[in-house]
């Protein structure tokens, strides 16, 4: 991507990329914490605000932008607001769990700097769902009082997923947990079961599985709301073409609102890093421009199952604003990324939504 952040690069070269990548995280968002409360906030915010020919209606919601930042990097919800001044149109917080708990030992994060991409193992480290309800709860408030203002508010999405210490078998169980707690400070309510770092978790896109479980979360969800939360599930890139398929079967059985498609690979195709570095960093799911060839793939197979019935979040692999319009038109109708915003900085989310605005109406449905 051309990028106008030079000084973001130069930083991430000679600062941020020889940090231990965990820590670079942290200290990263702490950064952007205490500029937002040193009032710095509603300057970035004039400055990255989405433009207004951006706004984009799905899932009966109004999103300010079709780009938002995908589920991982605000994992317990503590730094919605000062996120969302970077641009996102939406915010999807988590994974979080029923129970708080540490995730995988340290190190647990990696990078692949040749190929822009990441090796996570993080395995759903996040405070547990009743602190981040506690926390949406406040940022809802001040959600509410930015939108009364006229200035950006993003979409808050909750994803979720099973605890480590509970059973494959007590697993419904586990995610009703976390849907009552979170759907009343939800947006929008995804069911993860496509994450590589918690044993036994994608046997849960297995669709005689799927199906109890995304009933009932839907049922709990707007049962605890009093309203309908949209729900999707967000699936792996490493299903084969049949059980795509099947889910988009299955979502339309259920008349579900959506899929988010896709979670990071454990493939380790494709990559241009030497192989001693990718095998040093070990197990976990691999993400960034590798995995958008399957991303789309997985998109074109889903629209083509759903039809019109239900919408597609597309994420892997997005880094520029092409990418973003190239995913629109394959029928996503709203599009996430992590790793760009890692390799590509701050600024990153404010050049992509000033680039589509360009190209507005050509690039954008809705
Ligand atoms: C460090 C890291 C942590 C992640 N954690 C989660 C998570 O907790 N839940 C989830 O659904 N996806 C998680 N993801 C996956 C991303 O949301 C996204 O689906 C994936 O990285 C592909 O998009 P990208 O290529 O733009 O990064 C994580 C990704 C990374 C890199």
């Amino acid at each position: 991507m051309p990028s106008d952040a030079p000084l973001y690069r130069a930083a991430f070269r000679l600062v941020l990329s020889r940090m231990d990548p965990e820590q670079a995280h942290r200290l990263a968002v702490s950064g952007l914490r205490v500029a937002h409360r040193l009032g710095l906030g509603a300057v970035l915010q004039r400055l990255t605000r989405p433009q207004e020919s951006l706004r984009t209606r799905a899932l009966g919601i109004d999103w300010p932008s079709p780009f938002g930042l995908a589920a991982g990097f605000d994992k317990s919800a503590t730094a919605v607001l000062p996120l969302a001044c970077l641009g996102f149109g939406h915010i999807e917080v988590g994974t979080v769990t029923a129970q708080p708990q540490p995730g995988n030992p340290a190190p647990r994060l990696f990078r692949l700097v040749q190929d822009q991409a990441l090796i996570n193992r993080m395995g759903f480290n996040n405070d547990g769902a009743a602190a981040v309800r506690r926390r949406l709860e406040r940022t809802a408030a001040r959600i509410a009082k930015l939108r009364e203002r006229g200035a950006h508010a993003p979409v808050v999405g909750v994803n979720i997923g099973k605890t480590k210490v509970v059973p494959l078998e007590g697993a419904v169980e586990d995610y009703l947990l976390s849907a009552s707690t979170l759907a009343p400070v939800a947006d929008y309510l995804v069911v993860n079961v496509s994450s590589p770092n918690t044993p036994g978790l994608r046997q849960l896109q297995e669709i005689e599985g799927l199906r109890p479980l995304l009933r009932a979360v839907g049922e709990e969800a707007d049962a605890a709301a009093g309203r309908h939360v949209p729900l999707l599930v967000k699936i792996a890139p490493d299903l084969a073409d049949d059980d795509v398929d099947a889910v988009a079967e299955l979502v339309t059985e259920l008349g579900l609102d959506g899929v988010i498609a896709t979670n990071t690979t454990i493939s380790r195709e494709r990559l241009r890093s030497e192989a001693s570095v990718v095998e040093a960093a070990g197990a976990g799911g691999l993400s960034g421009p590798v995995l958008a060839e399957r991303s789309r793939q997985v998109l074109t197979r889903l629209r083509a199952g759903l039809g019109d019935s239900a919408a597609i979040i597309s994420v892997g692999g997005v880094i520029t604003a092409d990418d973003v319009s190239e995913r629109l038109r394959l029928g996503a109708d709203l599009v996430q990324g992590y790793t760009g915003f890692i390799y590509q900085g701050p600024l990153w989310v404010r050049r992509i939504n000033r680039e589509l605005a360009r190209r507005r109406p050509a690039a954008v449905r809705g």
